[in-house]
């Protein structure tokens, strides 16, 4: 039940840290050894190449499993919608891996893919919330998410677990293959970390409301740029404020901007830019001016070791390959008081349903 809360999606990210905790507890042993099952690690192990498929915010998690996938395995990992590889089935390697990300289980742009790939004697895994879901039955291996039901048609904690056992997973294969960074990432200490950081930004969730009701809700339409995995944290933030908020919203390698998308920024135009990429921080800052001169109004959701002076949401600090998991908090918590301040249904989203069984 909703208990207090008005709206289970608020229910739900309020959860994310308990999420946290328990797939830590599930999934890795008191020593911080993955307790995955040894014949998915081995088939894992196994494939010269991994393919993502999925949907909606479950395809955005499997972009930023990727990142981590190909950091602790050295396999190639491609992320594909379901929908399109569906009837363009992507060119295959030798000993391709498939894993669909899905917390319904039931999607049926997914089930396509499976179909086709249990045709091909593909082996395949479904991370997914619903125990005996149709996905998990029909693929060779499933992990579940453990991350309780999720009620909202927007999806929240399925999207840090999914991106949480992701990480477990690739740990567990990079260690299996040798690697030493695998060995040496230190998973239990970063979900940990990720528990106690989630809870920072919860409890901090008035400040955030009020930066959904200056800039949000009285605009229509909006900007999420990133570079790294936060660009693909752009690209779920901006799903998740249109989806609730219908506020359009394009997420955006930070750069691209630049490339055209740069003349739709008027005065006031909300611009909210993630910094977590030690690599690309300075450059995103650059990109920052050249909104905030064209007179965007930018928020800037920022890790604490890249703060500076006048940043809007600073993120405790954790790990780049962790990062997804701290930054879409905010993003979450931008869509949800955007949605709500504008007296909508946050939790059913018109024209929309929790599972899409359709194609
Ligand atoms: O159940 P699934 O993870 O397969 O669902 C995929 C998408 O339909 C889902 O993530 C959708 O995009 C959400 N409503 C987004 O919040």
């Amino acid at each position: 039940s909703k208990g207090t809360y008005e709206f289970y999606m608020l229910k739900e990210i309020d959860e994310q840290p308990a999420v946290m905790r328990r797939l830590s507890t599930d999934y890795l042993d008191k020593a911080g050894k993955p307790v995955v099952d040894e014949k998915i690690v081995d088939a894992v192990s196994q494939a010269d190449r991994i393919y993502i498929f999925a949907a909606g915010t479950s395809y955005h998690a499997g972009l930023v499993g990727k990142e981590i996938f190909e950091k602790l395995t050295g396999i190639p990992t491609e992320v594909g919608y379901a929908s399109e590889a569906g009837y363009h089935f992507p060119m295959m390697s030798k000993h391709p891996f498939f894993i669909f990300l899905t917390q319904s289980g039931e999607t049926a742009d997914s089930r396509v893919v499976l179909t086709e790939a249990n045709k091909r004697g593909i082996p395949s895994l479904t991370m997914t919330n619903v125990e005996g879901s149709t996905l998990s039955r029909e693929a060779t291996y499933t992990m579940l998410l453990n991350a309780g039901p999720e009620i909202a048609v927007a999806s929240t904690k399925a999207y840090t677990a999914q991106v949480a056992l992701q990480a477990i997973l690739a740990k567990a294969v990079g260690e299996k293959l040798g690697d030493q960074a695998a060995k040496d990432w230190n998973l239990k200490q970063g979900l940990s970390l990720a528990a106690e950081g989630i809870q920072e930004i919860v409890d901090g969730k008035d400040k955030i409301e009020e930066l959904a009701k200056k800039y949000l809700v009285p605009s229509r339409n909006a900007f999420y740029i990133g570079r790294g995995i936060d660009h693909a944290v752009a690209m779920e933030a901006a799903l998740k404020l249109k989806e609730v908020s219908y506020i359009q919203t394009e997420g955006f390698a930070a750069a691209e901007l630049k490339h055209g998308t740069i003349s739709l920024i008027e005065d006031g135009t909300p611009v909210i830019a993630l910094i977590d990429d030690p690599v690309t921080a300075d450059l995103t800052r650059g990109n920052i001016q050249e909104v905030a001169s064209r007179g965007a109004n930018v928020i800037t959701i920022v890790g604490k070791q890249f703060a500076k002076e006048g940043d809007n949401i600073v993120l405790p600090e954790i790990d780049y390959y962790l990062s997804a998991l701290l930054s879409v908090v905010p993003t979450q918590l931008l869509a949800y008081f955007a949605s709500k301040n504008k007296g909508l249904d946050v939790d059913k989203p018109r024209n929309l349903a929790k599972s899409v069984t359709v194609e």
